[in-house]
């Protein structure tokens, strides 16, 4: 994986059927509950002053909680994970669920975290440039603009000559749960960027931390 996320918690990568065939905690203990997060993005190419490829737009959030994270959220009772996770994008960033629907092909990874007693589930569509950015535009009319989400983020991809600004300060941010970890899976495995790209971004992360 790519290093610890930030806050410190206990999550262990598991797969889907593991998450979903069993009942997680013992009967009478407060039972775990399922949440969906979901990463949309596109390919992009612009270039920032002629330079800078941007790589891709990629949809991450501001919270509420100052944490950048995605879209996404807790299943109420009784719903599937992708039901649960559509309604909680359609409320968190207005995602028109006729137009774009999540499925069980779009699951990525999924987690455990028994000091939240929460199954994690991460799902990741690709959508076209314009699809992306009329999803954008319809972030700030969504219900949950300004209470849960305080405003949609762009993720910087690429990397000014100083190695540090764009996507190296940008990972200096802090993420909710496994956020980032799942963002630079996403990254790799949709071929945004090479494992070897991402490394030297992460690097230069730590060093302007440091
Ligand atoms: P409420 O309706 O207020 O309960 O919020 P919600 O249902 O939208 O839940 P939220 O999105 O906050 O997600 C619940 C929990 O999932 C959080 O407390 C985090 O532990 C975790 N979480 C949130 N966002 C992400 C994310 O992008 N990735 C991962 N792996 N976990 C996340
Ligand atoms: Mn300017
Ligand atoms: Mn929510
Ligand atoms: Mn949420
Ligand atoms: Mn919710
Ligand atoms: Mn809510």
């Amino acid at each position: 994986g790519y290093g610890r996320p930030d806050s410190q918690e206990d999550y262990e990568q598991i797969s889907y059927e593991d998450a979903m065939g069993k009942t997680w905690g013992k009967n009478g203990e407060k039972p775990y509950r399922h949440a969906a997060h979901a990463m949309i993005y596109a390919p992009d190419g612009k270039k920032l002053w002629d330079m800078y490829e941007n790589k891709a737009v990629i949809l991450m959030m501001m919270r509420f909680d100052g944490y950048i994270g995605f879209p996404g959220g807790i299943m109420d009772d009784g719903e599937t994970v992708e039901f649960g996770l559509n309604r909680e994008l359609e409320e968190e960033i207005g995602l028109d669920p006729t137009r774009h629907s999540f499925t069980k092909e779009d699951h990525v990874l999924s987690y455990v975290t028994h000091n939240k007693r929460l199954l994690l589930h991460f799902y990741c569509k690709k959508v076209t440039l314009e699809e992306c950015l009329e999803i954008e535009k319809r972030t700030i009319d969504a219900d949950e603009y300004g209470w849960e989400v305080l405003g949609p983020i762009r993720v910087p991809m690429f990397t000014l000559n100083d190695n540090e600004r764009g996507l190296p300060i940008f990972l200096s941010n802090k993420f909710i749960g496994n956020a980032k970890e799942e963002l630079l899976y996403c990254i790799e495995k949709e071929n945004i960027m090479t494992k070897e790209e991402i490394q030297v971004a992460l690097e230069n992360c730590e060093k302007f931390k440091a």
